[in-house]
């Protein structure tokens, strides 16, 4: 079985149910699906594409959080970025599915860059070039569309002020025995790596703090997060705060088979970047896309592709928001109507355009940066 933590490099298969059964998650169920459609009607929208299709499957504590907002008890949004490097098109599905979020309910983003985390982490990576990327890839979260009057951005090292006296409560009360079962940490780990799932949990009180009361807290986030959020939930309620609830997504594949798509990794050529140009996708597109085709045109014409492990296909289910499109494209694909390089083709048209909208609202998201982001340091 693959291993799912925050940073594994992850291949293979990843088996999602037994992931739900192993971190003690609950499946997002059609009951649950319904109550969410309810409020996206109330604004004019549907129920995302993600949630139809299981890209969001699991969750902790939801009900909670629908029925304390149901009360006018609002919630607010946490999530966060390690920035290591450009954003990819991986990145983008939680972060897509918690502007939905946004619109939705109508509530605060609090988004965490941990430059921190990332220098701690990796080897090789300067707090610089950490703290820079922090900033760059923060314009690729505001491209995502977030509304800037109802969303706040911080960088751990320029926020450390507010943020370090929380942590050292959160702190406080975990110990290594804790941490080192959870993540498989050693005697060579260093004591920053140790510390950090105390950073992490600071934006689950921050708001609270700040407003002088309580306040729910709803974190979106891909799967290998959880092990961070399992401390934080186990700490909280002892300090007198909410468990902060959780809505998990599976990971957007590599192109070239199963498993999650790395920036560092076996995946890296293949790597869509949402910095990439036309040309440079439909090229990656062409020759990474592990093709579920057969291997003859003829065979193909007579047998049909293979949609299950097609990643064209599986690409399309994230970015083919159309259910009916989405299906029709199946059908031609597993009646050999439809050859691999044409559906290779339909993925290039459907990721190009999405990309290019993005880095026009990027380049837009300068101005508006500034608006967003919390410091009590300056930047220099
Ligand atoms: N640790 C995450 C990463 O490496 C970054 C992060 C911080 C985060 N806070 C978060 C991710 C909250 C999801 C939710 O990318």
């Amino acid at each position: 079985m693959t291993k799912v933590d925050p940073w594994a490099d992850i291949q293979g298969k990843v088996d999602y149910d037994k992931l739900i059964k192993d971190f003690g998650t609950e499946k997002i169920d059609q009951k649950l699906m319904q109550r969410l459609e309810q409020h996206a009607k109330h604004k004019g929208l549907g129920l995302h594409h993600f949630l139809r299709r299981g890209i969001f499957f699991s969750h902790r504590d939801m009900k909670w959080i629908l029925d304390e907002y149901e009360k006018g008890n609002k919630f607010y949004l946490y999530t966060g970025r390690g920035p290591s490097g450009d954003v990819h098109l991986g990145h983008l599905v939680p972060w897509m599915f918690t502007k939905w979020l946004q619109d939705v309910f109508d509530v605060e983003l609090w988004f965490q860059m941990t430059d921190d985390e990332k220098f701690l982490f990796k080897a090789d990576l300067s707090l610089e070039e950490a703290n820079r990327l922090a900033y760059e890839n923060a314009l690729d979260v505001l491209a995502v569309g977030f509304d800037p009057k109802k969303t706040k951005i911080f960088v751990d090292t320029d926020y450390a002020a507010t943020l370090y006296p929380l942590a050292i409560q959160i702190a406080k009360r975990l110990n290594f025995t804790t941490t080192k079962a959870v993540f498989g940490f050693s005697g060579e780990t260093n004591v920053g790596a140790i510390f950090y799932t105390s950073m992490q949990s600071v934006p689950c009180i921050l708001p609270s703090v700040l407003a002088k009361r309580n306040i729910p807290c709803l974190i979106p986030y891909a799967i290998d997060q959880d092990a961070h959020f399992r401390i934080t939930r186990d700490i909280l309620p002892k300090l007198g705060y909410y468990k902060p609830a959780a809505i998990h997504c599976r990971f957007l594949p590599p192109l070239t088979g199963p498993g999650k798509m790395s920036t560092t990794g076996s995946s890296k050529d293949s790597t869509i970047f949402v910095t990439d140009d036309a040309k440079t996708i439909r090229k990656k597109v062409m020759r990474w896309a592990f093709s579920g085709g057969k291997d003859t045109v003829e065979e193909h014409r007579k047998h049909g592709g293979n949609t299950d492990v097609d990643m064209a296909f599986q690409w399309l289910t994230y970015f083919e928001p159309d259910d009916e499109k989405l299906a029709y494209i199946k059908r031609q694909y597993e009646s050999g109507e439809l050859l691999s390089g044409e559906l290779k083709q339909i993925l290039v048209d459907t990721i190009v355009p999405i990309i290019d909208e993005h880095q026009k609202r990027r380049e837009a998201a300068r101005k508006v940066l500034p608006q967003v982001l919390l410091k009590d340091r300056r930047h220099s």
